[in-house]
């Protein structure tokens, strides 16, 4: 059985991009592979050296994973900060790292044209901390988009290295995994072919109905189509590529040959898919709002996941201090 592992920083809601191209993965996956899922709320110091809503963001993404179907029984879904262990390996593996790498790491340099006055050694080792989430695990996969594919390069850097330096085959290579043929890829609602939060282009699980509709009607599209089955501008691809995730087979067919003999009114398409939205994110909304009000309940999933992850996490650290010498 293989170990995948993915790791999210606690900065926001889950919006349909994620739950098409991750989560809904995530799901089907946690039943054919030992899977951990952890929130990288250390990592949020780099950036934020007084995350004051901190917690309120951790509990946010427990709660939106678990409504979407993550099984904390199944899986192992904990919080980075709740498993020590992981900065015991960083500091293993930042004896191993060397500054030039480092440097040269392309998130850094984004992080020292952004941050100017605050380029800490956090944000100069993100990748080494990064490096020992993966490999606390020993993950063969590791779930990630192309942004963060040189971190993981570098794990692999880092894994070889400490196998070297000790004699050992220790770690494994962890690979980037990008779901195959499973990977849908959501685009914006303004014509940009990706959904983020970033961009201000989002639905998100937890938007009320008469914000998913209000956010839909006003998507962009063009004057409509002229000739029979002529090409689509990006702006209406995307509108369909939504509906292909939320609709029905014979909504989306309607729509797609109302485009194709240009019969289509985009208000109805429009329309139609809004509510289609909405239909799809009530129940995983309903869920959020059920379990967000359940603090007991979201503690003890917390401290299942510690439980888990922690009996992983300390396997790997004894075995690390020996090889090492300690
Ligand atoms: N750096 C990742 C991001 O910004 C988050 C992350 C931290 C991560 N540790 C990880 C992802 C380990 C995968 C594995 O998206």
């Amino acid at each position: 059985m293989e170990t995948v592992l993915s790791g999210i920083r606690p900065t926001g809601n889950l919006h349909l991009g994620n739950y098409f191209g991750a989560v809904k993965n995530f799901v089907k996956m946690q039943h054919e592979n030992r899977c951990f899922f952890f929130i990288a709320d250390y990592h949020s110091l780099t950036t934020h050296p007084h995350p004051d809503n901190l917690q309120q963001s951790v509990k946010q993404i427990l709660v939106e994973y678990l409504a979407c179907g993550i099984d904390p029984q199944t899986a192992t879904l904990y919080v980075q900060s709740d498993i020590p262990e992981t900065v015991e390996l960083y500091l293993f593996l930042n004896m191993n790292a060397y500054l030039g790498e480092l440097e040269r790491c392309a998130s850094f340099k984004d992080k020292v044209r952004q941050q100017p006055n605050n380029v800490n050694a956090g944000l100069l080792t993100y990748p080494t901390l990064m490096a020992a989430d993966i490999l606390i695990h020993n993950a063969d996969k590791v779930p990630v988009g192309k942004d963060q594919e040189q971190h993981l390069e570098m794990t692999r850097t880092f894994a070889n290295r400490f196998n070297k330096t000790y004699g050992v085959n220790y770690f494994k290579e962890p690979k980037a995994y990008n779901f195959n043929q499973d990977l849908i890829k959501i685009p914006g609602l303004d014509g940009s072919t990706k959904m983020g939060k970033s961009t201000g282009n989002a639905i998100y699980l937890i938007d009320e109905p008469e914000v998913i509709r209000k956010k839909i009607m006003k998507a962009k599209t063009d004057m409509g189509p002229t000739m029979e089955n002529q090409q689509r501008p990006q702006e209406i691809i995307n509108l369909f590529t939504i509906m292909e995730q939320v609709s029905s087979p014979d909504t989306f067919q309607y729509f797609n040959d109302a485009y194709n003999n240009c019969s289509i009114r985009y208000g109805d398409m429009k329309k139609q898919l809004a509510e289609d939205v909405i239909h799809f994110c009530e129940p995983i909304r309903a869920r959020m709002l059920e379990i967000a009000s359940n603090n007991e309940y979201l503690q003890k999933i917390r401290k299942i996941g510690a439980e888990k992850a922690h009996e992983s996490a300390q396997k790997t650290i004894r075995e690390v201090r020996k090889i090492i010498g300690f």
